[in-house]
């Protein structure tokens, strides 16, 4: 069993705790409106709270600890509303950052921030995007990023669909005790209505809740968000060749996010980083340790935080980092961690420090988190990283990868000969063991496809001369890359771990482990449905 996130806090008690400590002004960011008020009604209810909400088409309304409407379209006279309200109340503000232009706003909007704290009520606004002023930033004394829904809030709406599920289909879900939980797990990560509309279309389609309907569609709504990409676990950790300490340190840890290890008082891993030379299977293994733990791996493009396409940076590592605990128990794979942070040294010079302010948040989310996220990232240059990455407590290892020695290369060339459906029994493993020393794994793939290729047009089967023929014409990169290499090896000497122990004796042959550890295949399919966004109750026509 995995262990549900129990030390995170949730919004509605940071928000709950905000107004206790009599925060008057909070931000408060969400696409999910109507989710957001709902935990604030509950609230206020709990609280005997007035609860108030504005919008500029309806000017307040009050929603929870009384009723009534008040026509004050204009945002200062909402303001000025907010300024005469009598008793304990908790004002809400829909989309009013666009009036955070209007100096008169920003003033009157300070002296409220400064009025409220002598009085029982709070201010909210509530907006998709966190948009504050210079002017403000010292008012809004804290912005809330509203959770994504949780596992209860999750089968909530699946309860609510079910009911209206043929009665048969609802007899087989209820039989499985486990069911529920894995439906629910398939859509954390969405918001409220993404949910509502996965599992609707899972309805419509299957007449059940399926789970890789449900997860296609997942992966579609993450991907659109343009800096996320929910992977399949297409490589199995029995892929990877050679690196013994890498991979014992992650069986190792293959249970850690259990409730189990927390009892046990284990600490939730942080994270690791994985450097060194290109083409040694960093990526691979990245990709592996998601079907190793059986956790959902979330791939996080660096270079897109920055890329100006989907939102500010800033607002665009709040989401990934927002996405990945709602999954959570995830992986967060940071591949090629340099290419985003490389610029944190001169970002005050080039951006406007940017690039370091979103550097800082992450940093101190990796090192602050309490939610069972496990960050891989990894890195081919090592001297484009920012040196406070690297301080002891951010991540829980620095692996160094290098190429691989003979028996990592005799286990690689064996898989690589295995995956192309080949015996490698039948091979003189020596002869391409000696032939390919520092060519690196992604190397020795080459030389295999480039074997099958000159097999199949002389009519012949793979074999060792293939082998070693087309290993001879592929000049590897260590030779070109020697000085870079060297310095990236004396780099690693002192900051980090060997990924592979240069060892005398070779282990015992790799099959046994592999048999007991290799993963499972998810099972996904690739087709790219579309989905539909609209709220409300829904009646389906099963
Ligand atoms: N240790 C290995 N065992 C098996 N295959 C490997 C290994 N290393 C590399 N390969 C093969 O090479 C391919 C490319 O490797 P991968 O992308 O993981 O390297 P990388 O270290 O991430 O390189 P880069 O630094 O360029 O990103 C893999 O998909 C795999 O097929
Ligand atoms: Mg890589």
């Amino acid at each position: 069993m995995i262990a549900a996130d129990t030390t995170h806090r949730s919004s509605k008690q940071e928000l709950e705790d905000l107004i206790r400590a009599r925060y008057s002004l909070i931000y408060v960011t969400s696409h999910e409106e109507n989710r957001v008020e709902e935990a604030m009604r509950k609230l206020c209810m709990e609280r005997e709270m007035r609860l108030e909400v504005w919008s500029i088409t309806e000017g307040f309304k009050v929603i929870a600890n009384g009723s009534g409407t008040r026509d004050v379209k204009d945002p200062m006279k909402a303001l000025d509303h907010v300024l005469r309200g009598e008793g304990k109340a908790l004002y809400v503000l829909r989309d009013f950052h666009p009036f955070l232009k209007e100096p008169a706003v920003v003033r009157r909007l300070r002296d409220a921030a400064t009025e409220l704290r002598k009085t029982k009520k709070s201010l909210v606004v509530l907006s998709a995007v966190t948009k504050i002023p210079p002017e403000l930033e010292k008012s809004i004394a804290a912005v809330v990023d509203w959770d994504l829904p949780n596992r209860r809030e999750i089968e909530e709406s699946a309860r609510k669909l079910l009911a209206q599920a043929p009665v048969a289909t609802q007899q087989v879900i209820e039989q499985d005790p486990t069911f529920m939980e894995h439906v629910v797990e398939a859509a954390l990560g969405l918001t409220l209505v993404e949910v509502e509309n996965v599992y609707a279309k899972s309805m419509v389609r299957t007449h059940t809740f399926d789970l890789e309907t449900i997860l296609e569609e997942k992966k579609q709504i993450i991907r659109k968000s343009g800096l996320l990409e929910y992977y399949e676990h297409r490589e199995e950790f029995s892929d990877v060749g050679g690196m013994e300490v890498l991979k014992d340190w992650l069986i190792k840890r293959r249970n850690a996010f259990s409730s189990r290890a927390r009892d046990f008082g284990l600490p939730l891993p942080k994270g690791m980083l994985l450097i060194g030379v290109p083409g040694t299977g960093k990526s691979l293994t990245a990709k592996a340790v998601g079907a190793l733990w059986r956790m959902p791996l979330l791939r996080l493009d660096v270079g897109k935080i920055f890329g100006g396409l989907v939102g500010s940076s800033e607002e665009n590592i709040r989401t990934v980092i927002k996405t990945a605990e709602a999954i959570a128990p995830a992986i967060l794979w940071i591949d090629e961690l340099e290419k985003g942070f490389s610029g944190t040294a001169s970002s005050g010079q080039t951006d406007g420090g940017t690039t370091s302010r979103v550097f800082g948040s992450f940093i101190t989310w990796l090192q602050e988190k309490t939610s069972p996220v496990f960050v891989i990232a990894t890195a081919n240059n090592v001297h484009q990283l920012p040196p406070e990455l690297l301080r002891k407590g951010r991540f829980d290892e620095i692996f160094f990868c290098d190429l691989p020695d003979r028996d990592d290369r005799r286990q690689i060339i064996d898989i690589h000969i295995r995956r192309k459906g080949r015996d490698a029994a039948q091979f003189d493993l020596d002869k391409l063991v000696d032939a390919t020393v520092d060519y690196s794994g992604a190397e020795i793939e080459q030389a295999v496809v480039a074997a099958m290729y000159d097999a199949f047009d002389t009519g012949n089967d793979l074999n060792t001369e293939g082998l070693l023929s087309t290993i001879k014409d592929i000049v590897p990169l260590a030779v070109t890359m020697r000085e870079q290499i060297d310095a990236m090896r004396e780099w690693a000497r002192t900051r980090a771990r060997m990924a592979s122990t240069r060892k005398a004796v070779a282990r015992p042959k790799d099959a046994g482990w592999m048999a007991k550890y290799g993963g499972q295949r998810s099972g996904l399919g690739d087709k790219t449905p579309e989905s539909t966004a609209d709220d409300g109750e829904r009646k389906l026509e099963l």
